[in-house]
């Protein structure tokens, strides 16, 4: 079943100078895939992906997530379907640091007026499953970059969403933590089938992916998909992102963090 289904989308950015940074775009996700999405700095990653989180609007073309179409949405109702249906992971972790790890994962349930009990359990059993149980009274200052990234994530899964969006997740992550946050959204994937899009320009964070999307000057470029071996499934990726050109160093199979 398609979860969503992006037809023929376009942006074009206007400003003092308009930017076209999507053209064309078609694309659909099955029910409990992850898709990555790949492509030079520039090539329009960010923008698909706001255009899919209903952050920004598309110029041209049409989002169906769930069978809904969130741009029909009046601006109350897709409040309400963001928060309800869709989770979101960014490089930054952009979480609250008044409140602990616990009250920033159970923050999409407090705004929902859940029970506390059931809040507590939730909020305990995934913190159990993303390795951060122990770390649950602490304030995001006093915790590592890895586990405020797991902290985010299981803040983006407590509501249980149907489409959860990340853009960058390992960026400010060191190898060790970005193969734990990668094997955690690979994990949660797999068992609960959380349908998750990911944005990256880190092949070895996209090798956890079913599938690979990429993009070149805002256009579709290629897709693979990953076979039976997750190290073959790199090395391909490392070989279409050579073909592609674009920046070398961003490409880089050595990471610099
Ligand atoms: N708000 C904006 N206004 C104008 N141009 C933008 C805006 N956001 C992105 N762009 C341009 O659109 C292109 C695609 O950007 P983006 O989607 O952020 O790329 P990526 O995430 O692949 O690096 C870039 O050329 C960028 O400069
Ligand atoms: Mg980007």
């Amino acid at each position: 079943m398609d979860l969503l289904t992006v037809r023929n989308l376009g942006k074009i950015y206007t400003g003092a100078v308009s930017y076209e940074a999507l053209a064309d775009i078609n694309l659909t996700v099955d029910k409990g895939e992850f898709v990555g999405i790949m492509g030079p700095s520039g090539s329009g990653k960010t923008t698909l992906l706001n255009m899919v989180s209903t952050i920004d609007r598309p110029t041209s073309g049409e989002v169906r997530i769930a069978g809904e179409d969130p741009f029909k949405l009046t601006y109350d109702q897709l409040a309400l379907f963001r928060r309800r249906e869709l989770g979101f992971v960014f490089q930054a972790y952009n979480l609250l640091q008044t409140l602990t790890v616990k009250e920033n994962i159970m923050l999409p349930l407090v705004l929902d007026g859940l029970p506390l009990a059931d809040m507590n359990r939730r909020a305990d059993e995934l913190a159990e499953k993303l390795g951060i149980a122990s770390i649950m009274g602490k304030r995001t200052y006093e915790i590592s970059g890895g586990q405020a990234q797991r902290t985010a994530i299981a803040r983006a899964l407590i509501h249980r969403p149907k489409l959860v969006l990340a853009d960058e997740p390992t960026g400010n992550l060191d190898s060790k933590a970005a193969r734990d946050v990668m094997g955690i959204l690979e994990k949660r994937n797999a068992e609960d089938r959380t349908t998750m899009l990911l944005v990256t320009h880190d092949a070895a964070a996209a090798s956890y992916c079913n599938r690979v999307i990429f993009i070149k000057d805002g256009r579709l470029y290629n897709e693979i998909h990953c076979g039976d071996s997750r190290a073959a499934f790199y090395q391909r990726i490392i070989d279409l992102l050579s073909v592609m050109g674009g920046n070398d160093n961003e490409f880089s199979p050595v990471r610099h963090s």
